[in-house]
C-alpha cells in the first residue's frame, strides 16, 4: 500500500519501473542504534529506538553524505515541508511492515536506507532498492554479535562469509514468501 516505482521483475537483476527524479536524499531509519548513530553519539551498539529514529542524510558522496537538520532540509530546498513529513510517513510505514516481514524471518531490521522520488506527476513514491546492502539484519539465532551480522557490515568490518550471510537472508525471504 506505500506508493512505490516498481511495475514488474522482468529478470533476476533487472526490475521495469516508473521513471522518477530521485530526491538527493537518504532516508534512514533506525529501530536499535548502530553504525554511525552509534560513532556520533556514544549510544551502546543494539540500543532499542522506541519510537524509531528518522535522519535524513545529503545524498552526494563528494560531500560524506551528511546528515541534514531541518533548516538545513529547507535552506537547501531539497523538498517541501510537506513532502518531508509524506516521507517521513511513508519511511515509518516500510519500517511497520518490513520490521514485521524481517522478524517472522528471525531476522532483526536493526536499521535501513530508503530513497524517494518524484514522479512525472509530482507523486512522491518509494524508489531504488532494499536490499542487505541498505540494511542492517542481525540473524536472532546468533547472539555473537559478528556471527549475527547478515548485512553488508560483514565486508565493511572485514567479517567474511559475505556471499553466506546474503545467501541465508534471501532463503529466509523466500521460504516466508512463497507459501
Ligand atoms: P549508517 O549507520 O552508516 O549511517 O547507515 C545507516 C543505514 O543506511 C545502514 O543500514 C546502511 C545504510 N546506508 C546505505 O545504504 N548507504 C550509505 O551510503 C550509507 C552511509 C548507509
Amino acid at each position: 500500500g506505500i506508493p512505490n516505482h516498481f511495475i514488474a521483475q522482468v529478470a533476476p537483476n533487472q526490475m521495469h519501473i516508473r521513471r522518477v527524479e530521485i530526491i538527493p536524499l537518504e532516508v534512514v531509519v533506525r529501530n536499535r542504534a548502530a553504525g554511525s548513530l552509534c560513532r556520533q553519539t556514544g549510544l551502546p551498539l543494539g540500543l532499542e529506538l522506541n519510537p524509531p529514529l528518522v535522519e535524513f542524510y545529503l545524498k552526494n558522496d563528494a560531500l560524506g553524505d551528511p546528515l541534514l537538520t531541518g533548516d538545513r532540509l529547507r535552506l537547501l530546498q531539497i523538498a517541501t515541508d510537506e513532502e518531508v513529513a509524506q516521507i517521513t510517513q511513508m519511511a515509518l510505514a516500510v519500517n511497520t511492515h518490513l520490521s514485521r516481514f524481517f522478524a517472522e524471518c528471525g531476522i532483526t531490521l536493526v536499521d535501513f536506507k530508503l530513497e524517494f522520488g518524484r514522479s512525472q506527476r509530482g507523486e512522491i513514491l518509494l524508489a531504488d532498492e532494499i536490499s542487505p546492502d541498505s540494511c542492517r539484519l542481525w540473524n536472532q539465532e546468533e547472539t555473537d554479535p559478528e556471527k549475527r551480522i547478515l548485512d553488508k557490515d560483514r565486508f565493511r568490518q572485514d567479517l567474511g562469509a559475505i556471499e553466506e550471510a546474503y545467501a541465508l537472508v534471501m532463503q529466509r525471504v523466500l521460504a516466508h514468501s512463497i507459501p
